[in-house]
Parts: structure tokens; sequence; C-alpha cells
């Protein structure tokens, strides 16, 4: 049978496949007010990789952030818990229901896809410094993709 897929049919179906969705993403940081706030220290880290009460958790208490002060006003901190609370999931695979995590490296899952030598060498390495620091490694983190 011919092939009726014509050019113009394959341009109108690029566009349709290539708009952006609708539905708010868990592994992106699109809220703009998350985006600038939660970036100024590390990569603002997108709300499906902790349950929705560490998110809480740690929005709760910004004024000891990691040995940091990451205190916001009331309204900014505000948005940011609702925009990370609504999109986080209830529950972790391997996490306790009453465990509150309070870093994404310190879960199991994380462990082990990472190990311990590459933790090391993050921590080694200065232009790395630290494996919480995703970026340096997942080039394309801030669009969702850690696959490489
Ligand atoms: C003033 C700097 C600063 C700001 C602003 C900041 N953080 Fe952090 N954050 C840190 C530091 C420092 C760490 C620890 C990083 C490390 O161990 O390498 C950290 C770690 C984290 C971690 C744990 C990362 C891990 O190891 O899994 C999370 C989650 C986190 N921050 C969320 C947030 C959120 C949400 C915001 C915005 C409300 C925010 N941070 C804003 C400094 C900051
Ligand atoms: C020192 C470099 C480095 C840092 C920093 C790092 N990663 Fe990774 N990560 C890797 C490598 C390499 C792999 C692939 C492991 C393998 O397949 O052997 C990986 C795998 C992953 C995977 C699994 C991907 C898949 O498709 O299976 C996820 C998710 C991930 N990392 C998230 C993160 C997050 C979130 C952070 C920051 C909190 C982070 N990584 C920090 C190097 C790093």
């Amino acid at each position: 049978m011919k092939r009726i897929i014509s050019p113009v049919a394959t341009a109108a179906l690029l566009v349709v496949t290539s708009m952006p969705s609708f539905a708010a993403s868990p592994w992106i940081v699109e809220n703009a007010t998350a985006k600038e706030e939660c970036s100024a220290c590390h990569m603002a880290y997108p709300a499906g990789f902790l349950p929705e009460r560490s998110w809480r958790a740690i929005m709760a208490n910004l004024t000891d952030h990691f040995g940091e002060d990451a205190s916001l006003g009331d309204a900014a901190r505000t948005e940011i818990t609702n925009y990370l609370v609504a999109l986080a999931p209830k529950e972790l695979r391997n996490v306790s229901s009453i465990a509150v995590p309070l870093r994404i490296t310190e879960l199991r899952w994380f462990r082990g896809e990472h190990g311990s030598r590459r933790v090391a060498q993050a921590q080694n390495d200065p232009r790395i410094g630290s494996i919480s620091n995703c970026a340096a490694c997942h080039r394309a983190a801030e669009r969702g993709n850690f696959g490489d």
C-alpha cells in the first residue's frame, strides 16, 4: 500500500507532539518562584523525588537548611510549599511511612544507583563538590532528564 502521509501532515503531527503538556510534571520545576528561590545555591530539586511530608518539613525549617539560612517571606514560602506538596508522591517505595527523609541523596534507591564510590568522587572533585549537585553530572537534569 502506498504511504499517504504528506509532508504537511507530518509537520502538523510534529507541532502537536512537541507542544508542552499542560499537566505539571513532578520532574521539572516549573513554578517560577520555586525555580528562582530554590536554585540560588543548588539546582531546584523537583517535587517527585521526596514525599509530601518531606517537603513540608524542609519548607517549615528554612532558617536552618542544611547549615544555611534559606529563609523566605511568607508569601513565597507558602506558594513553594503548596506547589511542591501538590506534585509530590504521598509515599515513596522503600521509605517507611513514618520516616521524613530530608535528602534525596540518602534514599536507598539513590545510594544503590550512585554507590559510595561515586558519592566520594563527587565530593573530591572540585567541579562537582557534592553528590547533591545533580546537574554537574546530569546535564539535562533541569529538563527532568536523569537518564544521561
Ligand atoms: C542559601 C542557600 C540555599 C538555598 C536558597 C536553598 N538551599 Fe537547599 N540546600 C542548601 C545546601 C547547602 C544543601 C546541602 C547540599 C550538600 O550537602 O551538598 C541543600 C540541600 C537541599 C536538599 C537536599 C539535597 C540532597 O542532598 O538530597 C533539598 C531537598 C533542598 N536543599 C531543597 C531546597 C528548597 C526546596 C529550596 C527553596 C525553598 C532550597 N533548598 C533553597 C542550600 C540552599
Ligand atoms: C557524580 C555524578 C553524579 C551526580 C552528582 C548525581 N548523579 Fe545521578 N547518576 C549518575 C550516574 C553515572 C548514573 C548512572 C548509574 C548507572 O547506570 O550506572 C546516575 C543515575 C541516576 C538516576 C537513574 C537514572 C536512570 O535512568 O536509571 C537518577 C534518577 C539520578 N541519577 C538522579 C540524580 C539526582 C536527583 C541527583 C542529585 C540529587 C544525582 N543523580 C546526582 C551520576 C551522578
